[in-house]
């Protein structure tokens, strides 16, 4: 039986010029306006892309993923604000569930609930996430790093949040509200609700680039070039592998 086609979401393009590079017979495919990159990682099928930015333009690539290329299961990578206590810049965060911090149908809803899912949050998939997990391990270890996984909720938002104080004020309200998030970020609770519609099995994991604070416009190009794609690419590497090696 050929084996699923596991989609590659990467949110930025440094993080996916690794991948490319390691496909077997790579192929680009032009679709809704955006690449997609076709072959096999280490005998499993993959598709790659690019998330873009924001919930509305990663819920397109995630929908295509699916629908045009037919992916079975979907990784998201990419970088993180980093929110929660002890969340540090270099650190690692593996997603347990997704909820977007600006959604605010109130009151009409409760706030952050999505209206007509009754929820606030999307969990991943909890044996994709244990893989990951493994892999973030694993996959550092190789780098020679001693980087802090995390493994907890996710906030996202069409808000890059760079100032301290409006960090504090989103970890206080979303905490008061039951959801203390361990970072931030503008994609991840849109690609869960896409995968959620279409019972389709999801993992993210993000690298911490900054604290969402004053000075996060600056250190985040600056962690995104020297250090996220290294991290994504020995991640992603050491992930399917593991998925090839369970024959999943
Ligand atoms: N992605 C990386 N850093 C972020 C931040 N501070 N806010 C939103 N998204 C981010």
């Amino acid at each position: 039986m050929r084996p699923a086609t596991t989609a590659i979401l990467s949110a930025l393009a440094e993080e996916q010029q690794g991948l490319i590079g390691l496909l077997r017979e790579p192929q680009r495919v032009a679709r809704a306006g955006r690449e997609f990159w076709l072959g096999e990682l280490h005998g499993t099928p993959v598709v790659l892309a690019l998330s873009r930015m924001g919930k509305v333009a990663a819920a397109t690539t995630a929908t295509t993923l699916i629908e045009a290329f037919g992916a079975q299961r979907l990784v998201f990578t990419g970088v993180a604000g980093g929110i929660g206590p002890g969340v540090q810049v270099g650190d690692v965060v593996v997603a347990r569930e997704f909820m977007q911090h600006d959604m605010d149908a109130s009151p009409l809803f409760p706030r952050y609930q999505i209206p007509l899912y009754d929820r606030e949050r999307f969990a991943c998939d909890i044996v994709l996430g244990d893989a990951l997990l493994a892999a973030c391990h694993t996959g550092l270890r190789s780098l020679d790093l001693q980087a802090a996984v995390h493994h907890g909720l996710i906030a996202s938002g069409d808000r890059f949040v760079s100032a301290a104080e409006e960090a504090r004020l989103l970890h206080a309200a979303l905490s008061d509200a039951g959801h203390p998030p361990l970072a931030v970020e503008m994609e991840g609770a849109a690609v869960a609700q896409v995968c959620h519609d279409y019972g389709v099995p999801f993992a993210a994991v993000r690298t911490i680039s900054d604290r969402a604070d004053d000075t996060a416009h600056v250190d985040f190009p600056k962690f995104v070039t020297e250090v996220a794609s290294r991290y994504a690419l020995a991640i992603i590497d050491e992930f399917v592998r593991s998925l090839n090696n369970s024959k999943a």
